[in-house]
């Protein structure tokens, strides 16, 4: 199977051999999307972010591979917030930090995108329109954007798993846009994907209820694919089909590696009610 690797189209518009590499895959690696500038400038607001940041304020510790989470009020009103979430470890048993609190970061989310000028521009524009359009999305609209730290020798592993999981529609229409905002490689935790098995279902679902989430597994069939490793320069953009399986490995380098990562649904489907993101009814949904 192809690496499902080009150089970005100037204009966001997918050629046929970029389309039937997603379509094979799951996957698009699209090198030089941005800019290193585009990048800094997005880089250099996050600090700003993160200076403004209280860690006292924080109430939670969020870890990829605990629940701890789920039940956490601070985490389920993130939607349409901008919040932070520390890593696993960053903080003593009575709340302290160990690490500067730029260090101490896992990511911020989940409303960057529609809340703060420069990740609003940063998140769109015609070329990503294209780019959405040639997958296939119809009417595509922003529901989620992160910024991921993955920090030098602490940026904890995250397991297999697919996106629809947790922002499921139906039929699922979920997908990712995952920037690289510095060079992400086998060493620092860049993506890894199971190309070819986004064409085997959903194995889980992420049900909110009554309060907390509950998964449900759907299908216990084990994933078959190629496992891929997505290497991606700084300025790459990402694309993940919504039941593409990923992970990523922990960051056992000196080195950081920031992602902004972004996740469309597509309103010609049926977002699920049951997901755990909520956004303000006033806070209107915009695509690209
Ligand atoms: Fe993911």
């Amino acid at each position: 199977m192809r690496e499902p690797r080009f150089a970005a189209p100037v204009d966001g518009r997918l050629d046929a051999a970029m389309r039937s590499a997603f379509a094979e895959t799951g996957f698009l690696v699209l090198e030089g999307y941005r800019s290193a500038a585009a990048c800094d400038a997005v880089r250099a607001r996050t600090a700003e972010l993160i200076d403004a940041f209280d860690p006292a304020d924080v109430s939670t510790v969020f870890a990829a591979d605990s629940n701890a989470h789920t039940r956490d009020a601070y985490f389920l009103g993130s939607g349409d917030k901008i919040r932070f979430f520390l890593e696993p470890g960053a903080c003593d048993a009575a709340g302290r930090l160990q690490v500067a609190k730029a260090r101490a970061l896992n990511k911020i989310g989940h409303a960057l995108h529609d809340l703060d000028p420069v990740f609003d521009g940063f998140s769109r524009g015609a070329d990503l329109a294209a780019t959405a359009a040639g997958i296939g999305l119809v009417d595509p609209v922003l529901m989620q954007s992160m910024l991921i730290f993955k920090q030098p020798r602490i940026g904890a592993e995250v397991g297999l798993h697919q996106d629809a999981t947790f922002l499921h529609s139906d039929p699922v229409s979920c997908t990712g846009f995952w920037f690289a905002l510095e060079d992400a490689d086998e060493s620092n935790g860049c993506l890894i994907g199971l190309a070819g098995a986004h064409r085997q279902g959903l194995k889980e679902r992420s049900h909110f209820v009554d309060g907390r989430i509950v998964k449900t597994r759907l299908d216990d069939t084990p994933f078959t694919g190629i496992e891929m490793a997505l290497p991606a320069p700084k300025g790459t953009l990402v694309l993940l089909h919504g039941l593409a399986p990923h992970r990523s490995t922990a960051n056992s380098s000196d080195r950081s590696r920031w992602a902004y990562a972004l996740h469309a649904h597509d309103r010609a489907t049926r977002w699920s009610d049951d997901n755990w993101l909520k956004r303000d009814a006033g806070m209107t949904l915009r695509g690209f």
